[in-house]
């Protein structure tokens, strides 16, 4: 293993079978091993900053089917909301006036919100707020990725979730891997700074399918990667499947951070909901930004991708103090600017 690390550390580049190497490791020793220099990694690029992004999940409503999410079109016990496009826009300047600097806008696949409505929030904000504007709002024409771009939106987050084609068909009903793939190729060539990343723990996911997720970051040339344990929902068709392991994740979060050493990785709400501590852990594994929800308390809860989500019951300010209070307990200091990838 040591040899695999120090050429990781030289060169972050390593081929298919390294990469499941270092996965597989299941000796709790040489795991701190790997995320000791996954964290040296991290020191060495970016520093001690954690940054934040305040994220609103400002619609619960979803076109998509996708297996394993509690927001699903099929989950027909959820009370859904949408937040009116002036709100959004009072909220992301509320969460401006908490000191953040960049706003994450999440939602499902909501056609209610068009180009146009995007494009009117994304300049609503930009005019009240002084922010990075990252989108996660699935897949779109290449014509609204154009546009939102052009209005001001900075980033684009979408996962593709398992790079396994077969796996991915089973999961995503009536959607299409490849289309999935040319958006995040279109949102790239438009100037965004791309997120992506995956779900560990799918079942049937295999290692050798996470060191394939890997890599397709590296090609994508993602700016920014989010990995996530499945966390099973009880009102979708996964809910008696087992949850990802959070060894897993971090070790993934590991072997990304040595490849793609200067990336920003955030310690997911996810990993947090798995682990009263696993943001924490994250953060010691190569990890640098984390995402405190920011949307209003009424709809929280109905933004439940997964049970036991942690944050459904604070408050931002409060969410913030508490983000803020976590980063300092591990050595960490707060990131005060826009935290992006190129600046
Ligand atoms: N609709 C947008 C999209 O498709 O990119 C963004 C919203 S989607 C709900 C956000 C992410 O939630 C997904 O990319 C998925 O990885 C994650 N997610 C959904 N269900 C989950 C579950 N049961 N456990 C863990 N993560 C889940
Ligand atoms: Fe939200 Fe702790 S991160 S309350």
């Amino acid at each position: 293993m040591v040899d695999i690390l120090d050429k990781a550390m030289r060169s972050h580049d390593l081929d298919k079978c390294e990469i499941v190497r270092l996965l597989s490791i299941d000796d709790g020793v040489q795991q701190e091993v790997l995320f000791k220099a996954a964290d040296e990694t991290r020191q060495q690029y970016l520093g001690t900053d954690v940054h934040l992004r305040g994220l609103i999940e400002f619609s619960n409503y979803c076109m998509n089917d996708c297996m394993y999410c509690g927001i699903r079109r099929g989950n027909r016990t959820l009370e859904r909301y949408r937040i009116q496009p002036d709100e959004v826009i009072k909220v992301a300047a509320q969460a401006y006036r908490l000191g953040y600097r960049t706003i994450v806008l999440q939602s499902g696949e909501d056609g209610y919100y068009t180009g146009d409505v995007m494009c009117y929030i994304i300049r609503g904000i930009k005019e009240a707020a002084d922010v990075a504007i990252t989108l996660s709002i699935g897949e779109r024409s290449y014509d609204d990725y154009k546009r939102m771009k052009e209005a001001g939106a900075d980033r684009y987050l979408m996962r593709f979730e398992t790079s396994n084609r077969e796996l991915y068909k089973k999961l995503h009903p009536r959607m299409d891997f490849d289309n999935r793939i040319q958006c995040l190729k279109d949102i790239k060539s438009l100037g965004y700074e791309l997120g992506s990343g995956f779900l560990v723990g799918l079942p049937g996911q295999t290692v050798e399918d996470i060191a394939d997720d890997i890599l397709l970051l590296k090609e994508l040339g993602a700016d920014m990667v989010g990995i996530g344990p499945f966390i099973p929902h009880p009102d979708t068709p996964l809910r008696s499947c087992n949850s990802g392991s959070l060894d897993m994740v971090l070790k993934a979060v590991a072997v990304l951070r040595l490849i793609m050493p200067d990336i920003n990785i955030p310690a997911t709400t996810a990993v947090g909901t798995s682990d009263p501590f696993g943001r924490q852990k994250a953060l010691k594994a190569g990890a640098n930004v984390i995402m405190p929800n920011v949307t209003p308390l009424e709809y929280r809860q109905l933004y439940q991708l997964y049970p036991g989500k942690i944050c459904i019951g604070e408050n931002p300010q409060d969410c913030r103090i508490c983000v803020e209070g976590l980063i300092r307990s591990v050595g960490r200091t707060v990131g005060t600017g826009y935290g992006g990838h190129n600046g």
